[in-house]
């Protein structure tokens, strides 16, 4: 319970730095299973992903999921199949952070930029992760700018 309330706060002042630029140390294992969910299917400014960390779909059948090996890969429940990934295993890739700049990015424990959805200047405010499997970004007043593609 402790160690919960402990985990909960370490996860809370990540999220809430400005633009993802943490330096999140290795000894704190943020989450324990990849059952363990960020509440929702969104991801604000300045929330991120790190690693074993997952939002999921309203309706429960896909999930997104920012792997140890450094993939960002969108899952149906179910059959567990890969329905979406930024194939970046094996890059390094730590944490996936939807920026205040409307960039959705994927960066290195060393602050290195891996991936991303290239869509500065489009107003985006957050991403979800639809019923249909594709995560999808969201200016303010809920306008699509940018979606998955297989
Ligand atoms: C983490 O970043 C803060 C702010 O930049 C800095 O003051 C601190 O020394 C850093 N800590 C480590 C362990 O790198
Ligand atoms: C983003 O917002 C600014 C300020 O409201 C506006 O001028 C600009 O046209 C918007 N960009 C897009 C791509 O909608």
């Amino acid at each position: 319970m402790l160690k919960e309330i402990f985990v909960t706060t370490v996860l809370i002042s990540i999220f809430n730095q400005a633009n993802c630029i943490t330096n999140q140390t290795n000894t704190i294992k943020i989450h324990a299973n990849k059952k363990d969910f960020i509440d929702g299917d969104k991801l604000v400014i300045d929330q991120c992903l790190v690693e074993d960390s997952s939002i999921k779909s309203a309706n429960g059948e896909f999930f997104l999921i920012m792997e140890k090996n450094g993939n960002l890969v969108i899952y149906a429940t179910n059959q567990k199949v890969p329905i979406w990934a930024t194939n970046t295993d094996k890059t390094g890739g730590k944490r996936v952070c939807m920026q205040a700049d409307s960039d959705f990015n994927m960066y290195s424990h060393s602050n290195t930029l891996i991936w991303s959805s290239k869509t500065k200047g489009l107003n985006g405010t957050y991403v979800k992760l639809q019923n249909n499997g594709k995560l999808e970004m969201f200016t303010k007043a809920d306008k699509k700018v940018w979606e998955t593609k297989k």
